[in-house]
């Protein structure tokens, strides 16, 4: 198998990674849920986690991070923890489903929504954020790297305009971290969702938010928190206030080994080599005939990931093909960002997302490159 789907999830985890969540499942107890040695095990990784994610995201205190089951959970609690009746919110045509279903919920509930339209290149005009902003504006909701393109907005850039108005800022990063640096505090970002299992390298089940410090959300769970058990209410302090209920310690632990792991090797070194492959395999197949690319490849700064459709050929056929001739798992269909599907006019079609990780071999791009030339040749 020839795996090009990491932008849905990273398949080849570090040793490092695997060993934690075994050491994990083998001596952790309930994390701040007693004294004894299992239980203080549990709370000493998940704190560390904590630390390793601050640092990793620049945040002010450990205690900013909580920890969720991914990036849809981070930004569900996100929203719906902040956002009330009358608030008006801006986001884009770019964003995941895990941002535009919660965001059609609560306009429902009798929230604003503006959605920003992006070019035949899937780029937005960063002019037009002021220009939507009212009084009313409570939050700018932006993903940081398209999972369909693999575009990347301008983070610091959008920071700067919602601290500008006084306006909270949430990235949805789960295309990003662990692959591009991110300093919450320098791009003024209130909230960072992201999830565990892609550029973090650990396992599916983990994500997570930072949450600037004093800024309060209404927690999506109350339960148990291990702490102020008589309290009829969820505790007050971060991060137990939006974490009730027992965390996934034997996850957290293998997260923590994938950003010690990173760390270790460097993001630049790992972002080096997907954008390699990227590029190798986009400049190998771009003279193909009858290839149309979604997103900007004229661009450095991007996500490891080409995305484009063969003629009006359905993309899960021409998935299927390439699956079954030579192995190659990708994403076909539609990638859950639907509102970027109808600008580029690919409801009916999909796309063919190929997306890299620092893992995969030049060998193995130069192989789909031969083979979309045989079968683009036929
Ligand atoms: N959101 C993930 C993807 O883009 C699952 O494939």
């Amino acid at each position: 198998m020839i795996y090009f789907d990491n932008a849905a999830t990273t398949l080849y985890k570090p040793q490092e990674v695997m060993d934690a969540v075994l050491t994990s499942m083998k001596s952790s107890g309930n994390a701040g849920r007693g004294v004894n040695e299992a239980s203080l095990s549990a709370s000493r990784v998940i704190y560390q986690a904590r630390e390793a994610l601050c640092d990793l995201f620049n945040g002010e205190d450990p205690r900013q991070i909580v920890f969720t089951m991914n990036s849809t959970h981070s930004l569900n609690m996100a929203m719906k923890g902040l956002l009330r009746t009358g608030d008006h919110v801006i986001t884009t045509v770019l964003e995941h489903n895990s941002v535009l279903r919660p965001l059609y919920e609560l306009e429902q509930e009798g929230i604003e929504l503006t959605i920003l339209p992006c070019d035949a290149l899937g780029r937005i005009e960063y002019e037009e954020i002021p220009k939507e902003i009212k009084k009313n504006t409570k939050a700018i909701v932006t993903t940081h790297g398209s999972n369909l393109t693999g575009n990347l907005l301008d983070i610091h850039r959008i920071g700067g305009i919602a601290r500008e108005y006084g306006i909270t800022y949430i990235v949805d990063a789960s295309q990003t971290a662990g692959v591009y640096p991110i300093d919450v505090k320098a791009s003024n970002i209130d909230i960072l969702c992201f999830t565990g299992h892609k550029g973090l390298l650990g396992p599916q089940g983990t994500g997570g938010m930072y949450v600037r410090g004093g800024l309060r959300l209404k927690p999506l769970l109350s339960g148990g928190t291990g702490v102020q058990t008589f309290s009829k209410e969820q505790p007050a302090e971060m991060p137990t206030h939006l974490e009730a209920g027992t965390l996934n310690g034997h996850g957290i632990a293998g997260l923590l080994a994938g950003v010690e792991y990173i760390n270790k090797k460097g993001m630049s070194l790992i972002r080096e080599k997907e954008m390699l492959l990227m590029k190798r395999f986009y400049e190998g197949i771009k003279e193909i005939e009858g290839i149309t690319f979604y997103g900007d490849y004229d661009t450095e700064i991007r996500c490891p990931i080409v995305t484009f459709n063969y003629k009006d050929y359905d993309s899960g056929e021409v998935a299927d093909e390439l699956l079954e001739r030579y192995g190659v798992v990708l994403r076909a269909g539609g990638h859950c960002a639907p509102l970027m599907h109808e600008s580029f006019g690919t409801v009916e079609q999909g796309a063919l997302r190929f997306s890299f990780s620092h893992m995969n071999e030049i060998e193995e791009v130069d192989k789909v490159i031969q083979g979309l030339k045989e079968m683009t040749t036929e």
